[in-house]
């Protein structure tokens, strides 16, 4: 199983700003997600970041001009490659860009290109903070909006031209996520999916807290697999590294008990539920109100079993759909099949924990489903959010 983004063309259509150079970093995030990616340039673009590197990233020939002498093809790349695209993503796109695509003018090959284009288009405005806010380029990507393409809102900070404000191209992994999302089918439309992810932190004293390794990658993959499939969806994350998701709800938690109020909270009008945070199971009976000295040469914690919220969830169920995790070091079958029953599930998903390619910190997951009716599907090791994309694909298949 791959990637939504694996084996699609796409065209990367890059303008003359000073951003041009996070566009070869793009290219090079599409084409170790597996796209085909074909790059089209303005001059300008050119005078920032040469066709050289844009064309040993992609592994292809870059296309500047349609009157190009020297290439027989030239004058048709603008028709084919937009026959052939899955997607487009102009970034940066300058204003001149903006308003040529806006107003349909065609006087270079990728403007020409773009009004040939019918796949879905990402535009990532990148300009001083003075010009984006200009009328008339925010009249153009008004637009482009209403003509049905993706506009990036930039991102704001310090500018290369010092000015401070919106303006900055965003970041590739947020352009891919886009991207992603704008080339991924909607079959969780209309639905809202509550997921929780991380770990939990038990306080022992204002300084210490128990918690586990979980890094919450595999919680964050699936909330945004169900975004991009059009989801509407909350994520109750534990303390974690992770970048927020975009378009996706944050509640952010720290303890097993605060995790449990915001699941419950959010439960009412949830279709489905994925609990793959790694919840504490004890805390500690009485958090210090200091920091604890270490004057005795022993120390005894005394612990206090926390609330299990997926058989909370379980017990309250009326129609979600409720999938649980199972976190092992032996036996996954057998402790698998038995929380999904005990707890009232869905579906739980099973996998071996502190494998080098498999479980807590990982980007991979070897996991097993398994479900009510006794089955079981072992899946191969693959990465988490290609992980994520089967378990909804099972949820979706079972949700009718
Ligand atoms: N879980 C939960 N609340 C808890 C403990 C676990 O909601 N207090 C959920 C986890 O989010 C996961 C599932 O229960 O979806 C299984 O968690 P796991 O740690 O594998 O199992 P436990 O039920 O804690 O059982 P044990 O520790 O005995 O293996």
């Amino acid at each position: 199983m791959k990637t939504t983004i694996h084996g699609k063309n796409i065209v990367l259509g890059v303008c003359g700003g000073i951003a041009a150079y996070k566009s070869a970093e793009l290219l090079r995030l599409l084409t170790k997600n597996g796209a085909s990616v074909r790059v089209m340039m303005t001059r300008n673009a050119g005078a920032f970041v040469g066709p050289v590197t844009f064309e040993a990233l992609s592994g292809k020939p870059a296309c500047i001009d349609l009157f190009d002498r020297t290439d027989p093809d030239a004058s048709i790349r603008h028709i084919e490659w937009a026959q052939e695209a899955h997607g487009v993503v102009i970034a940066p796109a300058t204003a001149s860009m903006v308003a040529k695509y806006a107003h349909g003018l065609a006087d270079d090959a990728l403007s020409t290109f773009l009004l040939a284009v019918t796949c879905p288009v990402v535009v990532c405005p990148s300009m001083n903070t003075d010009m984006y806010l200009s009328p008339p380029v925010q009249r153009n990507l008004e637009m482009l909006k209403a003509d049905g393409h993706l506009v990036l809102e930039p991102g704001a900070g310090e500018l290369a031209c010092g000015t401070v404000g919106p303006g900055s191209l965003p970041e590739p992994p947020l352009i891919l996520d886009r991207l992603t999302s704008l080339l991924t089918r909607k079959d969780l439309e209309g639905r809202k999916v509550l997921v929780t992810a991380g770990p939990t932190r038990e306080p022992i004293d204002p300084v210490r807290f128990i918690t586990n390794p979980s890094s919450g990658k595999m919680g964050y993959a699936v909330a945004r697999a169900a975004e991009h499939r059009g989801a509407s969806v909350v994520l109750v994350s534990g303390p974690t590294c992770l970048d927020d998701p975009p378009n996706i709800r944050i509640v952010r938690v720290r303890t097993a008990q605060e995790m449990a109020r915001a699941v419950f909270e959010e439960m009412g009008d949830a279709d489905v539920i994925v609990k793959s945070a790694a919840v504490g199971d004890y805390r500690v009976r009485e958090t210090a109100a200091h920091k604890i000295k270490k004057t005795a040469d022993e120390l005894t914690l005394s612990l206090v079993k926390n609330d299990d919220i997926l058989m909370a969830l379980g017990e309250r169920k009326t129609r979600q759909f409720l999938v649980g995790f199972a976190a092992e070091t032996r036996d996954l079958q057998e402790n698998a099949r038995e929380k999904l029953a005990r707890k009232n599930l869905d579906m739980i998903v099973g996998n071996l924990v502190g494998q080098p390619s498999s479980g807590f910190g990982t980007d991979t997951n070897r996991v097993t489903l398994f479900y009510p009716d006794g089955q079981a599907e072992p899946l191969e090791e693959m990465e988490k959010d290609a992980v994520a994309h089967i378990i909804l694909d099972r949820v979706c298949g079972r949700l009718a």
